[in-house]
C-alpha cells in the first residue's frame, strides 16, 4: 500500500486498487479514479487528458453551474450542485449553503482514533485533506486509511467549527463517492425478524436509491451495507464496490443517478430529524466507512471485508480464539425454568461435550414472561433458589463455564428501576411511548443511566464466575426523544453513542468475559458491533434452510466467525420444519456453533451424534476463524446451498452442501479457492484429486431429498 501526494494529485494504491483525486484549476477536490490499480502516471494523464477538460475554466461566470456533474469528494449544498449533499451547516442567520475549496493535506501512521465510535484499528496509513468552506467558518478534513493486509479503503469526515457563532450540522455523511456512469446494479441486504441479511439486487435509475434505518440501531431490516455490482459480476468474476458503514444506529446509505449518469453513493448517520450543534471550536466526527473496490467478483469482495474486520475491527484478542461452543436454554426453556429444570439440562449438556452453558431471559427481577423485569439485574433468588452460584457451581462442578444474559438498554414498567426513574425511559411526557414486546427503552443519551446500568451489570459480573454476556436488544427505538437534551436532533447518534459507550467500558473492565451481541436475533449484526464484540447471534430463526439464506447474505461482508449458529430442536420454533440433526449441524458448523435445544429430551442416537458433531466442528474450527469463504452455490435459487472454506494456505477446506427442495441426482459440484498443483484427499469419498480437477472438472455428490446435506473435508494428500 502506499499514498502519494504530488502536485495536488493524490494517489492511494492498495494491493489490486487505485483512488485517485486531485485538486482543480479552481480549488476545488475532485474525484478522479476508484478502481483496478494503475501507475501514478497513468492517473497524471486521465486527469491532464481527461478528468480536467471536461471542466469549464475557473474564470467562467457560469462555472458555479458545473458543480451539478463535476465528480466531488464530499458533496456541498446549493451554489449550484442540485444532487444530494454530503454535509449541510446551517448559520446563526439560517443560511446553509457551502463552497468547500482545498485548503491542505497531510498523511499520518495509523488509522485515526474516532473516540467513543467504533473505528478501524491495528497499522494502515492515512491521508487527511482539509477543505475550507467558502461560506461558513468550518473545516471538514477527509480521512482515507488504507492497509497493507486487505483491499479495504476506510473513510469518514470530521467538521470542525473555526468561527465564534454555534452552527448546527444538518447532515454530515461519512463519505461521498462518485462513479462516472450507471452501468451499476445496488445489491443490498433487506430482510425482517428470522428473516435478516436477504440479497435483493436492483438498477440504479435516475433519482435517488435509499437504503436505511430509522430505528436506533441497524435493524433488522436493513444493514448498514451495499454493493454497487458491475453488468456481469457474479461470485468469482466481475466488479463491484462495496460500501460498509462501521456504525450501528439510524444510518442511510443512497445512490443518486444524476442526469448526465455518474452516481453518487453517500452514507452516514441518518439524516432525518439530524441536527448537532457544532459549538465554537468543536469537531463533529462521522462513522467510518469501509470501501472496497474488487474486480474478482463478490467473493473477492467478501474475503477483503473478512480480512479487514478481523484484522482491523474485532477485539484482537478474541478474534482468532476458539469459541466456546455453548448450550442456550432459551428454546429449552424460554422462562419456564428453576434449578432443578437448569441442573438437568447442565447435567446432560456435559455428556455432550458443550464448553459453557447459557443462561438466557428470565433469571432476574420479577420476570416470568415478557412483561415485567427489565431494568433489575438482581437476580430472582425465589425462582433460582440460593442464587445463580447454585447454577455455576454446578455448571464449575462438571467442567462447564457459565454465560449470562442481558438486555441492559431495556426496561419494563413493571420494574423496581421504572418505579423509581420513569423519567429515565425514553419518551415524552403527556405522549403515550410506543411499547414493544412490552418493553420501554431506557434513555442512554443520559450519563447517569449509562453509569447506572454499568454498575448494575458489573455488580453481577463481579459477584459470580461469568464467563460469557449475550448483550440482547429487543425492539426499536421509536419516540425520539430525551427530556435533558436540549437538542433533539442530537437524540439517535447520541443514544448509539451511549450504548458504544457502556460496550466500551464493560468490555473493557472485563476482558476475561466474552461478549455475544445480539438484537433480537440478527437486529444489530454490524461492523459498529462487532468492534466490542466478537460473534453476533445471527437469526433467531435456526430452521437449517431459512440459515442456509440468512447465513449466505451475512457472509458477504462478515466473518464466518462472528455468526453464532446454533443446532435447535424440531420442529423448528419458527417455522415448524423438521430437518434432520445432521444438516442442522452442517449448516451451524458454518460459524460459531452451539445448541439451542433441551438435551434431556433427546434420544441416545441424538447424543451420541451430537457429541460427535462437537468433536468435529473443534477439529474444523480454525477454518471458521483463520479461513476464506467461497460460496459455490446459492440458495436463493431454491435448489441448493453451498459454501466451501479453504484454510489461508490452502492446506484444508471444508464443504457444506445442503440439497433445499427438489430431489438431487448424483451430481457434480465445482470447488473454489484450493492450489491447482496440490493433490487433495477428500476424507469422506476416499478421492484424491489435485486443486486443478476439483476446481475444474469438480467433485461427485451422491443423490440427495429435500434437507439432506453432506460435510466434506479435504486436507493435503502426504505424498
Ligand atoms: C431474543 C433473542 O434473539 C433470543 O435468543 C432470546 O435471547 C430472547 N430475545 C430472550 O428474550
Amino acid at each position: 500500500m502506499n499514498i502519494t501526494a504530488n502536485k495536488n494529485i493524490f494517489v492511494i494504491n492498495g494491493k489490486r486498487y487505485t483512488y485517485a483525486m486531485y485538486v482543480n484549476d479552481a480549488g476545488y477536490l475532485q474525484h478522479a479514479y476508484y478502481g483496478k490499480k494503475i501507475s501514478v502516471s497513468d492517473v497524471h494523464y486521465y486527469i491532464n487528458s481527461i478528468g480536467g477538460r471536461l471542466e469549464p475554466k475557473s474564470d467562467d461566470k457560469n462555472y458555479d453551474m458545473a458543480f451539478d456533474t463535476m465528480p466531488t469528494e464530499y458533496g456541498f449544498f446549493a451554489h449550484g450542485d442540485y444532487r444530494e449533499p454530503s454535509v449541510i451547516i446551517e448559520r446563526k442567520d439560517g443560511a446553509a449553503m457551502s463552497r468547500l475549496k482545498y485548503k491542505s493535506y497531510c498523511i499520518t501512521d495509523g488509522a485515526p482514533d474516532v473516540k467513543g465510535m467504533p473505528h478501524a484499528r491495528n497499522g494502515g496509513k492515512t491521508l487527511r485533506i482539509t477543505l475550507a468552506d467558502e461560506f461558513s467558518d468550518t473545516h471538514i478534513v477527509l480521512n482515507y486509511t488504507a492497509f497493507d493486509d486487505c483491499d479495504v479503503l476506510v473513510r469518514n469526515a470530521e467538521i470542525k467549527n473555526i468561527g465564534k457563532d454555534t452552527v448546527i450540522l444538518k447532515k454530515a455523511f461519512s463519505c461521498c463517492i462518485e462513479l462516472p456512469d450507471d452501468d451499476y446494479k445496488f445489491m443490498r441486504l433487506c430482510g425482517a425478524w428470522a428473516a435478516e441479511r436477504t440479497p435483493v439486487v436492483s438498477r440504479i435509475e435516475q433519482g435517488i436509491m435509499k437504503i436505511q434505518s430509522l430505528r436506533g440501531a441497524s435493524s433488522h431490516q436493513s444493514n448498514p451495507f451495499g454493493a454497487f455490482l458491475r453488468n456481469g459480476c457474479v461470485e468469482e468474476e466481475g466488479k463491484c464496490y462495496g460500501f460498509q458503514l462501521v456504525y450501528s444506529g439510524s444510518f442511510s446509505i443512497t445512490a443518486e443517478k444524476g442526469y448526465n449518469g455518474a452516481v453518487r453513493i453517500q452514507g452516514g448517520i441518518n439524516d432525518t430529524n439530524f441536527g448537532w450543534k457544532l459549538g465554537c471550536g468543536d469537531n463533529f466526527v462521522t462513522p467510518q466507512v469501509a470501501l472496497c473496490y474488487s474486480d474478482g467478483g463478490l467473493g473477492f469482495l467478501s474475503r477483503n471485508y473478512e480480512d479487514f474486520l478481523r484484522e482491523h475491527v474485532i477485539s484482537p484478542e478474541y478474534v482468532y480464539k476458539p469459541r466456546p461452543v455453548v448450550i442456550n436454554n432459551w428454546e429449552a426453556t424460554y422462562f419456564d425454568f428453576d434449578n432443578e429444570k437448569l441442573f438437568e439440562i447442565i447435567d446432560e449438556a456435559v455428556e455432550l461435550g458443550v464448553d459453557t452453558f447459557v443462561l438466557d431471559d428470565g433469571w432476574f427481577g420479577k420476570r416470568n414472561d415478557d412483561t415485567s423485569g427489565l431494568g433489575d439485574w438482581r437476580v430472582n433468588d425465589k425462582k433460582l433458589k440460593g442464587g445463580l452460584n447454585t447454577v455455576i457451581d454446578r455448571c464449575k462442578k462438571r467442567g462447564l463455564k457459565f454465560g449470562l444474559w442481558f438486555e441492559p438498554e431495556a426496561i419494563s414498567e413493571d420494574s423496581d428501576l421504572y418505579r423509581a426513574h420513569p423519567d429515565w425511559a425514553i419518551g415524552k411526557d403527556g405522549v403515550a411511548p410506543a411499547r414493544w414486546r412490552n418493553q420501554l427503552v431506557l434513555d442512554f443519551t443520559r450519563a447517569e443511566v449509562v453509569d447506572y446500568v454499568l454498575d448494575a451489570v458489573s455488580k453481577i459480573l463481579c459477584e459470580h464466575d461469568i464467563s460469557y454476556v449475550k448483550w440482547d436488544f429487543n425492539r426499536s427505538l421509536s419516540d425520539f426523544y430525551s427530556r435533558t437534551l436540549d437538542n433533539q436532533g442530537e437524540f439517535a447518534h447520541r443514544y448509539i453513542l451511549g450504548v458504544c459507550e457502556l460496550a466500551e467500558k464493560l468490555t473493557k473492565a472485563f476482558p476475561n468475559v466474552f461478549f455475544e451481541g445480539c438484537a433480537g436475533g440478527g437486529g444489530r449484526f454490524d461492523a459498529g458491533m462487532l468492534y466490542y464484540f466478537p460473534q453476533i447471534w445471527t437469526s433467531d430463526n435456526t430452521d437449517a434452510y431459512e440459515r442456509s439464506k440468512i447465513q449466505w447474505g451475512t457472509s458477504l461482508c462478515y466473518p464466518m466467525s462472528a455468526m453464532s449458529c446454533h443446532v435447535s430442536a424440531c420442529p423448528n420454533h419458527q417455522t415448524g420444519r423438521t430437518i434432520s440433526l445432521y444438516t442442522r449441524a452442517n449448516v451451524a458448523s458454518l460459524g460459531a456453533f452451539g445448541y439451542e435445544l433441551d438435551p434431556s429430551k433427546l434420544q441416545d442416537d441424538d447424543k451420541c451424534e451430537i457429541k460427535k458433531q462437537i468433536e468435529n466442528y473443534k477439529r474444523n474450527e480454525s477454518l471458521i476463524l483463520k479461513g476464506d469463504t467461497y460460496r459455490l452455490s446459492s440458495p436463493f435459487n431454491g435448489k441448493e446451498f453451498c459454501i466451501m472454506r479453504v484454510s489461508k494456505d490452502k492446506m484444508r477446506a471444508l464443504v457444506v452442501y445442503e440439497c433445499l427442495r427438489g430431489r438431487r441426482t448424483e451430481h457434480i459440484i465445482k470447488l473454489c479457492g484450493l492450489d491447482e498443483d496440490k493433490v487433495y484427499l477428500v476424507n469422506e469419498l476416499g478421492i484424491s484429486a489435485s486443486g486443478s480437477a476439483l476446481m475444474k472438472i469438480g467433485l461427485p455428490l451422491t443423490s440427495l431429498g429435500d434437507y439432506e446435506s453432506v460435510m466434506l473435508t479435504l486436507e493435503v494428500a502426504l505424498s
